[in-house]
């Protein structure tokens, strides 16, 4: 049980400056979001789904663990691809244990969907992160279908669901921009006679819809004139097993990239990375900033865009992130916090409050990562303003990363920038979502000790 946070188990880094410029080219890990789906939908489906580059993080692993314990039989070979026999829609079983769902809210939020509509009981939980996250976010529109929800306080985890074997379909408008709200109810609908309707006020990453597709199901996509988009899924469909090929992590890719953009010489090439545009946020404001970031390569591999990015060392402007362009890069604001923290002028990222209930309150820990390293910040309701230090990060200070794998790597990048070393208290959730990250970076000539 690596995930249960035991203080033994904790990774202490100190990061002192990159010695010398990035140089090379890497691929990062297969995209996480994608590599969940890719395991549920598959043990949903008829047949044997082969999955090529998953992600092998612990949340993944995670799920693929849940999978296995709601029946569907799955397999990695040899060669590292992973084998999943699915149960075919509404035919998982009751797991004779707790679900532990580890520090993934991904992973928690899309399976509700997916035990709210089966006629079984179930109880899930996670590490001490993932049981502050909430969940009545998913559990008040799930219970539309007529299933049953016991939880915490504040709709908190461990969560206890008796499913329905015939659940009713929802029509519902998301109050939040959230891609795993949205899948949660598509995929309760799934198992349910008729329509599931979902509004989203701002589009958010659509993995769900297009890989739901690409097993077989009806999925119909409208924008509204308010800029949002309507999905609509038609119940019961045959979904029938198909290989998925997952494209690299465009938010690990992100702290590659920004390590080469701050890093000064650097030319690093990042291949292989998923492009989804409701995923490219930081891509386009770091061009704002004035980034040398080109992309090549561009094609298409199992439904989703790709290509190779080519990055080298910048000198960045601050930047003013317009509300709107939140969803696309929800993961990315505490790297691209580091870059602004390094860029000449003040930033402003507007409409950042999801950053509130992450895998830790993102909006206070990018402040005080910032803040104890000589960086001033500011929160102004629900923007958060940097005061850029022109490429002179003081440093020397000692970062809590409270169990949240992107605040650990964004504190590691900072210290390969910053005039004075960096004490990160734990890197160990950084193998959540990006095994091998030292590894890579050290490839990269980037001299981290561990
Ligand atoms: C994800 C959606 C986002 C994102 C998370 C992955 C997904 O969460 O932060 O890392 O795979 O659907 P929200 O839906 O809470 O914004």
């Amino acid at each position: 049980m690596g995930m249960t946070q035991a203080p033994s188990s904790s990774r202490p880094l100190r990061v002192t400056r990159a010695p010398a410029p990035l140089a090379g080219t890497v691929a990062v890990p297969g995209d996480k979001s994608i590599s969940h789906r890719a395991l549920m939908f598959s043990a949903l489906a008829e047949g044997e789904t082969r999955i090529i580059g998953l992600l092998e993080g612990e949340d993944v692993l995670r799920t693929a663990d849940a999978m296995r314990a709601l029946g569907a039989h799955i397999t990695r070979d040899e060669n590292g691809r992973w084998h999943v026999r699915g149960r075919g829609l509404g035919a998982l079983t009751e797991p004779s244990d707790v679900l532990d769902m580890g520090n993934s809210g991904t992973a928690a939020r899309l399976l509700s969907g997916i035990l709210a509509s089966h006629g079984m009981m179930s109880v899930m939980t996670g590490d001490a992160s993932l049981r502050r996250r909430p969940m009545k976010r998913v559990t008040d529109p799930l219970a539309g279908t007529g299933a049953t929800f016991l939880a915490r306080e504040g709709g908190r985890l461990p969560l206890a669901i008796q499913g329905n074997a015939t659940p009713a379909p929802l029509d519902y408008r998301l109050p939040v921009a959230s891609a795993q709200v949205k899948s949660a109810v598509l995929l309760a609908g799934l198992n349910a006679a008729g329509e599931t309707r979902v509004e989203e006020p701002v589009p958010t990453r659509d993995h769900t819809e297009n890989m739901l597709r690409h097993f077989g199901a009806q999925v119909a996509v409208e924008e509204t004139p308010e800029g949002g988009r309507i999905i609509r899924l038609q119940g019961k469909p045959h979904l029938i097993a198909r290989d998925v090929t997952v494209p690299g992590d465009p938010s690990s890719a992100a702290f590659v990239l920004v390590a080469a953009l701050l890093v000064a010489g650097s030319d690093v090439v990042i291949s292989n990375v998923g492009l989804n545009p409701l995923r490219t946020g930081l891509f386009t404001t770091l061009r704002e900033m004035g980034a040398r970031l080109d992309i090549t390569n561009e094609r298409t591999e199992g439904g989703e865009p790709v290509g190779d990015l080519h990055v080298q060392a910048s000198s960045l402007q601050a930047v003013d992130v317009p509300a709107e362009r939140a969803p696309s890069m929800i993961d990315e604001y505490p790297i691209l916090a580091v870059a602004a923290a390094f860029a000449t002028g003040i930033s402003r990222f507007r409409g950042v409050e999801e950053l509130r209930v992450k895998e830790s309150d993102r909006l206070a820990s990018t402040v005080a990562l910032l803040e104890k390293n000589g960086v001033r910040t500011k929160v102004d309701g629900d923007d958060l303003i940097i005061y850029g230090t022109q490429g002179a990060i003081p440093g020397g200070g000692t970062v809590e990363t409270h169990m949240d794998h992107r605040l650990a790597m964004s504190a590691s990048i900072l210290g390969l920038v910053a005039k004075n070393p960096v004490e990160i208290d734990d890197t160990a959730f950084i193998d959540t979502s990006f095994p091998g990250y030292f590894p890579l970076l050290n490839s990269l000539g980037a001299g981290f000790a561990a």
